[in-house]
């Protein structure tokens, strides 16, 4: 078993400390933040993530799993430090790197022996070079230490799951050394290993999100093609899944993608062959289309109502996804605005997302109209002239179609998300516009 330290502790970081932990290895997580640091002592997770929290206590009791914010003594002995830190989007799509390079130095400065260090983040092809070289520039001690790629595959929702039971594992090494001692920390999980250089490893992470990503955008395009020649988008995706080459995952086409890895991850690699002079077209495609993709609903119900000036608007979902409270590029950050601005009164349900949405909006006003958070979904649907729905929480798929026409002033439902059948809301008496679907 190694001596592990994990830097940062987002759900990159976080999770896979407290799953190394699990795994049997001594592992210590750095945060700069000595709230979070404490919080987590205390057995709480900083993020909602299923079934983390139960780890990390079971790991802290067993002292396998600690949390500092004394960075020194967590790397002077460490076999092994994995770097978990963000590397946000800048203004111009590139990533942002100053975490990443914060916490080289101040491995550089603190390790007494030698060591790997192991990027989790996802880096432009050729960071981990430098980091190498950063690191060998500041060390102050002589010891070996060697950077190693080690992509993170986990989504949002299902992180420990992901990380636990994880489809494979990439490794990005530049020494047998550094190879051999990587496997060996991941022989625990008995998961398929797949070794290559540094660079493929940066890349393999990116090709891989922007994959999923194009995936979506194609899904997308393909249904707001289904609507003007009437086909039906779900009929359309479910005869494609059955080849093998095609898949059945990723195949449901909706308001975009959102979350904090695709859309940064596209633009990015599409700023990486920018760089170098190369047009990344396929890329650039699903940007774009994502862009439109994400107010294409709003758009619709315009046209429909003229206005939402003084309209009571039920707005079911706010999180990029189900399973998780993170807003990070959801649709509901872009569409509220616009409906706020035409005035509608806005009574949003989410069951974890609205606190993080209210402080994106903390008067809770912006423009002409207003918003109101509440925590029972008939509350937001009571009266209301129309309905949008952004998110497909369970809690919002299990609402009946007729509960719709009970409630609503007028039934004008537009779900983003697919959750019903168009004959349902149909025989429910219910006007429901999908994506891809429309009657
Ligand atoms: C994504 C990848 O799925 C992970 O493999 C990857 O490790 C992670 O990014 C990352 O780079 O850290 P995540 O962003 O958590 O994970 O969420 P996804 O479940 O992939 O969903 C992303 C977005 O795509 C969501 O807004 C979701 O609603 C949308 N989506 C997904 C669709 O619109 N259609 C689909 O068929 C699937």
């Amino acid at each position: 078993m190694y001596k592990i330290a994990v830097a940062g502790t987002g759900y990159v970081g976080l999770v896979a400390g407290v799953c190394f932990a699990e795994k049997g290895h001594q592992v210590t997580c750095v945060d700069i933040d000595e709230k979070k640091v404490e919080l987590m002592k205390s057995g709480v997770s900083p993020i909602y993530e299923y079934g983390l929290e139960e780890l990390m206590q079971k790991n802290y009791a067993s002292t396998r799993l600690d949390y500092t914010t004394d960075y020194q003594t967590a790397y002077r002995d460490a076999d092994a430090i994995f770097i978990g830190v963000g590397t946000p989007e800048q203004p111009d799509g590139s990533a942002n790197l100053s975490y990443i390079a914060t916490v080289a130095r101040q491995i550089a400065e603190s390790v007494e022996k030698d060591c790997l260090v192991v990027v989790k983040s996802t880096v432009p092809v050729g960071t981990n070079d430098k980091v190498e070289q950063f690191i060998q520039d500041f060390l102050i001690n002589d010891v070996k230490v060697e950077v190693a790629s080690n992509p993170e595959f986990l989504a949002q929702g299902s992180a420990v799951h992901d990380t636990l039971h994880a489809e494979r594992i990439i490794i990005g090494t530049e020494s047998k050394w550094a190879e051999e001692l990587l496997t060996k920390i991941y022989e625990p999980f008995n998961l398929p290993i797949v070794s290559v250089n540094r660079r493929s490893a940066e890349m393999i992470k990116y090709a891989s999100n922007d994959f999923l990503a194009l995936k979506i955008s194609y899904m997308n395009d393909i249904a707001n093609l289904c609507e003007l020649v009437g086909a039906d988008i779900q009929d359309v995706a479910r005869g494609m899944s059955f080849d093998e080459r095609i898949g059945s995952k990723f195949l449901s086409a909706g308001i975009g993608f959102g979350g904090s890895c695709f859309p940064k991850d596209t633009k990015a690699l599409e700023y990486i062959a920018r760089q170098n002079g190369y047009e990344l077209k396929t890329v650039k495609a699903a940007i774009d289309v994502n862009k439109e993709q994400k107010t294409i609903l709003f758009k619709k119900a315009s046209k429909r109502l003229i206005t939402f000036n003084g309209l009571k608007v039920a707005v079911l979902g706010l999180t990029f996804k189900p399973g998780t409270d993170d807003l990070r590029e959801a649709a509901s950050l872009e569409n509220i605005p616009l409906l706020l601005k035409q005035g509608a009164d806005i009574y949003a349900y989410d069951p974890v997302g609205s606190p993080n949405f209210a402080k994106v909006h903390p008067e809770g006003k912006d423009g002409k109209g207003s918003i109101t958070y509440v925590s029972n979904i008939e509350h937001a649907l009571d009266g209301a002239n129309v309905c949008f729905i952004f998110t497909e929480w369970g809690e919002v798929k299990a609402v009946t179609p007729e509960t719709y026409g009970k409630l609503m002033r007028t039934p004008l439902v537009y779900d983003g998300r697919n959750i019903y059948s168009v004959k349902d809301m149909e025989d429910a008496g219910i006007e429901y516009h999908s994506i891809g679907r429309e009657p």
